[in-house]
């Protein structure tokens, strides 16, 4: 079995902000549980992880770490949880602060972790064959890693979480943060800048991003947010794994966030229904279709295409729930729009693990039209409450959400395809038909009832390219 290294800047349970830190928290399991990896998963020792978790770890090391000219400090913990080996790395100046992300110096911040990674290797009480980092913040750990490889047969594999962020510093950085030859500058600069993504996406063995069509989207200039040269440069290597859920976690059979528990029955679906109505004064009706959008409330979603159409799809008997924070004017106008129509729209604005769960369990349909979705992990989850999801036809919404044809009854879902407020108007007002239609509406069911999203098949992926390294000869045990 392989042994790999992940690292990420976030991991559930211990501290999350978005998507990667749901994979990050379920796929090592999946590796293991089915015997393809041994994995273990290193992190930084962010202030915010709660002092559970801390007060668990164990001290390894305490080891010097160049970041440039400066030599700072990383202590090296271990913690086991759920059977999985965690290290984290500690630095007082980098890490103890609130949050996460949005500091001045987050470049610094994560240079500091690539190279601490690096150097924790001897500190390590396993030799990984293999380094799989995600996302920008460990874009650097596999360009170091390559550059001067800690073990001799190191392998890496950079995953892709979504594009946008890229960690871009001025070229200055190259000489300020780094300790690196000259010859070295081109694997790390794109467009004048340093940018971390674009040295992973240079430097890795394998590329992949988390769906299929994103990993064909990111090398058109619409989505690649300027990095498709490097895409195609390296089209060779790059492939899509859809991501999984963790289906133990999220399920309505237990769920003890949710009011009524249920498998596959519409009538406890609508007990829920009618608990959320209650709860949030919206009129009692098992009936009415009900329609939210749980989401950071941000442009990467779509909002501004449902902000545009709420107002006429509420001329419908309808209800509606939005459940989210973000972008000021996003919560504006969803508080507005709620406003107007307070016999039939809820808007609440805050972010709530357990409420988010009531809702999927409630739902009739589940609406996330975004510009662009690497993967996507609530329509899965909607899927998995038995949600219909409403989609737009991009990314991992796409290769998930397949729209339903009443003709040959295949499909579980809707979906649409241009970037168009009015497409999203007609699917929605098309799902009602079929929501009223006593023939469509079970047969679509039965395909939603069908959907799994678990981890099985895309745990097989990741393990088949880790060891498409050993088939190369390169690294055998
Ligand atoms: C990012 C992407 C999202 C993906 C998640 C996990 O948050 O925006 O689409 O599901 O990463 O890979």
């Amino acid at each position: 079995m392989k042994k790999i290294l992940f690292t990420a800047s976030e991991c559930t349970p211990f501290v999350k902000t978005g998507g990667l830190a749901d994979v990050i928290g379920s796929l090592p399991q999946a590796l293991i549980e089915a015997k393809l990896a041994e994995v273990r998963v290193i992190l930084p020792l962010y202030d915010e992880i709660p002092a559970q978790w801390k007060e668990k770890m164990e001290k390894v090391a305490t080891f010097d770490v160049k970041v440039g000219w400066r030599d700072q400090q990383a202590t090296l913990y271990t913690l086991k949880h759920e059977g999985i080996v965690f290290y984290f790395l500690a630095n007082t100046l980098y890490f103890t602060r609130k949050g996460i992300y949005g500091y001045y110096d987050d470049g610094e911040r994560f240079v500091f972790f690539s190279q601490a990674i690096i150097d924790a290797f001897p500190y390590l009480d396993y030799t990984p064959d293999v380094l799989h980092a995600h996302d920008w913040q460990t874009g650097l750990a596999v360009a170091f890693a390559k550059v001067a490889p800690p073990t001799p047969n190191l392998r890496t594999v950079f995953t892709i979480h979504n594009i946008k962020y890229q960690g871009m510093m001025p070229h200055q950085a190259f000489d300020d943060l780094f300790q690196l030859p000259l010859e070295h500058f081109a694997g790390f600069e794109w467009n004048g800048m340093i940018n971390c993504m674009k040295a992973g996406l240079f430097h890795a063995d394998k590329i992949t991003t988390v769906s299929p069509s994103y990993a064909e989207e990111i090398k058109d200039p619409y989505y690649s947010e300027g990095l498709h040269t490097i895409l195609h440069q390296r089209a060779n290597d790059l492939s899509g794994v859809i991501n999984g859920i963790n289906t133990n976690d999220y399920h309505p059979s237990k769920d003890p966030h949710i009011a009524v528990n249920y498998s596959h029955s519409r009538v406890k679906k609508k007990d829920n229904k009618e608990v959320l109505q209650k709860e949030f004064g919206l009129p009692v009706n098992r009936d009415v279709p009900m329609y939210v959008a749980i989401s950071r409330l941000v442009e990467q979603k779509g909002f501004h295409l449902l902000e545009r159409i709420l107002d006429e799809f509420l001329q419908e008997d309808v209800q509606a729930i939005v459940l989210g924070t973000g972008e000021h004017e996003f919560e504006q106008s969803f508080s507005h729009l709620a406003h107007r129509h307070s016999d039939k729209m809820v808007t609440l604005l805050k972010f709530d693990e357990g409420l988010a769960r009531q809702l999927y369990a409630s739902a009739d349909f589940f609406i996330m039209p975004s510009m662009f979705e690497p993967c996507g992990l609530s329509q899965l989850i909607a899927l998995q409450y038995k949600t219909v999801p409403i989609v737009r036809e991009t990314g991992g919404l796409k290769d998930t959400v397949k729209p339903f044809n009443e003709i040959t009854g295949e499909g579980n879902g809707f979906s649409f395809s241009n970037y168009n407020a009015h497409d999203l108007l007609s699917v929605m007002k098309y799902s009602l038909n079929v929501y009223h239609n006593s023939d469509a509406w079970p047969r679509l069911l039965k395909n939603v009832n069908k959907s799994q999203f678990g981890w099985k098949e895309s745990a097989k992926a990741y393990a088949d390219i880790y060891d498409s390294f050993v088939d190369a000869g390169n690294n055998e045990e």
